[in-house]
């Protein structure tokens, strides 16, 4: 196909999505819901009816804008991604996929091809899991699998506010049992995301081709033990939740090490410490706990030695430890017939490509629960994400819209 991607007019528009932030740039922190995620939502729409395209928006936020196709009564082929960013990320997670998927149906437009089946920007809603503990929680609803019940009232943030309340405020409404998408709804699914790891940039290669998705968990965890005064309680009579919180810390770790397997990793990166007080010992501490691996049955075992630990640090300090499992998602497997249309879009491009496992997740995980789903990557500097100087180059931003363009082109025919 003879297609054109307007890169200057692409990367303006990723930097003026980056100023919808509720912190200086370079950083960008988008939370689902907040001022700035409606404002970003709002440009967004804004560039999509600019394309012509129809936008609809389901209860919880998710947005759908279509290019309606010569037959629109036949599944839709879809791509999108996320713009909501976590605290102090950057401005290319997600926002790659959203806005170069637009430009790449405004390429398809502009090469006057008409699409047999109607093709599809999905905006998520909330990816990521800052403000309601889940990640990916639009994609897990469209595709059913959110295990809660679909009222949202039980679905709160930190601070108990539920998304009930957050999405009456956001302005949307309407069951949220209507949100489920039943499989075949859409004929194919494609996310381009940057590549959040080091491989491309490293073996210089243009793009990759995701064949698989990790397996996520994530688990809170309350410790519980006995505060008082930092200067009269001796040492010997504390039972400092923070303490144990520490242990456990180093237990996440080892236990995630302890696989010898490159793809297992544990991290905790949320830590809450009560009352918070330099003079006081913390009676009450609250983690966050994310466990990774491409092999669930490795994953689960890493979870179970989590546990076995938490109970032995529990017992010796005198400490409870409570835990909730947030999610345990399995691994998803890419759709073979749309991998191969991404492999087909890169050769006629002639740009080279490698097949490869995403580590991070990714609104695919649940699209492909629903959907034939299969994910193009692009290199980013130094393989980093999640943090403010997170970058992709022009060209590689380029190069992904473009294949992602060509194999659109070809599923929606
Ligand atoms: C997605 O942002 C992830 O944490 O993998
Ligand atoms: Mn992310
Ligand atoms: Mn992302």
């Amino acid at each position: 196909m003879n297609l054109e991607i307007r890169i200057g007019e692409l990367t303006r528009d990723l930097a003026l999505l980056a100023m919808f932030s509720g912190d200086p740039a370079p950083a960008v922190t988008r939370v689902v819901f907040s001022e700035q995620d409606l404002q970003a939502r709002k440009f967004v729409k804004d560039r999509c009816l600019r394309a012509g395209l129809t936008v609809r928006e389901d209860a919880v936020g998710n947005t759908f804008a279509r290019w309606t196709g010569a037959e629109p009564d036949l599944p839709a082929v879809a791509t999108g991604s996320h713009i909501d960013a976590i605290p102090n990320a950057g401005a290319y997670d997600g926002t790659v996929g959203v806005l170069g998927g637009l430009e790449a149906i405004r390429a398809l437009q502009r090469s006057g091809f008409r699409p047999r089946r109607s093709v599809e920007l999905i905006v998520f809603s909330a990816e990521e899991p800052t403000r309601f503990g889940i990640g990916c929680f639009g994609s897990r609803m469209l595709a059913g699998l959110l295990d809660a019940p679909l009222d949202g009232s039980t679905l709160r943030d930190k601070d108990g506010k539920t998304l009930e309340e957050w999405r009456a405020e956001a302005g949307f409404h309407g069951a949220t049992a209507s949100v489920p998408l039943p499989p075949g709804h859409y004929h194919a699914f494609v996310e381009l995301h940057i590549e959040q790891g080091p491989l491309l940039e490293a073996r210089g290669i243009p793009l990759g081709v995701v064949t698989a998705i990790a397996a996520p968990a994530s688990l809170r965890m309350w410790i519980e033990g006995e505060g008082g005064h930092a200067g009269a309680l001796l040492m010997p009579d504390r039972h400092d939740a923070f303490c144990a919180a520490a242990e456990i810390v180093l237990v996440v770790e080892s236990a995630a090490r302890s696989t010898g397997a490159v793809d297992t990793v544990g991290t905790v990166g949320v830590c809450d410490v009560f009352p918070g007080a330099v003079n006081s010992v913390p009676s009450r501490v609250r983690l966050e706990v994310d466990v990774r691996d491409t092999d669930l049955a490795r994953r689960d075992g890493v979870l179970a030695s989590i546990e076995r630990e938490c109970g032995e640090v529990s017992a010796r300090r005198g400490v409870t430890v409570r835990t909730e499992i947030v999610n345990r998602d399995r691994p998803a497997a890419c759709d073979s017939g749309v991998v191969e249309a991404l492999a087909r879009a890169a050769a006629a491009h002639g740009l080279a490509y490698r097949k490869m496992v995403s580590r991070a997740y990714h609104d695919t995980l649940f699209m492909s629960q629903i959907a034939p789903a299969a994910m193009l990557f692009i290199p980013c500097r130094g393989g980093i994400s999640h943090r403010p100087d997170e970058f992709a180059a022009p060209e590689a931003i380029a190069a992904g819209a473009l294949v992602l363009a060509e194999a659109l082109g070809e599923l929606a025919s």
